[in-house]
């Protein structure tokens, strides 16, 4: 499976260690930057880096992660293939691919450790779509039903 992911400054730090992580995991880990704490960056330019990747490579996964993972993840959901979900827990992760069928989780460097990162992301990757019910509400948003 290929796995990219990206950050912004704030996200830095935790990003070369989920990086680190899941590459002794045996995942694909491409990493789409950014490359320093110290420089002060803007997430969406990194945001939308994953977003094209995810727009040419349909099976692959992403993790977006900025000070919140809040910033992350509205600029990716404004992408009609991107389902982005911020995740602080293992319970949010797994329901974010059993019902969301979610494509890219988001981190907050500034709200969880690296371990709850690390418990995060593997939840997240070893949780199967549900389909069924979940699908047709997918669909809905997909097709923006009004009400
Ligand atoms: C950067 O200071 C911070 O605003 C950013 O990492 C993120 O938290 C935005 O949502």
């Amino acid at each position: 499976m290929t796995i990219y992911i990206a950050s912004d400054h704030a996200g830095f730090v935790l990003k070369e260690l989920v990086v680190t992580y899941l590459s002794e995991n045996g995942y694909n880990v491409i990493n789409m930057g950014t490359s320093s704490a110290a420089n002060p960056v803007d997430y969406p330019d990194f945001a939308h880096a994953v977003v094209r990747a995810l727009d040419t490579d349909r099976e692959a996964y992403g993790i977006l992660i900025c000070g919140t993972g809040i910033g992350m993840s509205i600029a990716a959901n404004r992408f009609p293939h991107i389902r982005a979900t911020l995740c602080q827990t293992e319970q949010e992760a797994m329901l974010a691919r059993q019902h969301n069928n979610a494509n890219i989780i988001c981190l907050g460097a500034r709200i969880i450790d690296a371990e709850q990162a690390f418990l995060c992301v593997k939840q997240f990757m070893t949780t199967d779509f549900d389909g069924g019910r979940h699908q047709n509400r997918l669909d809905k948003i997909k097709n923006n039903i009004q009400i």
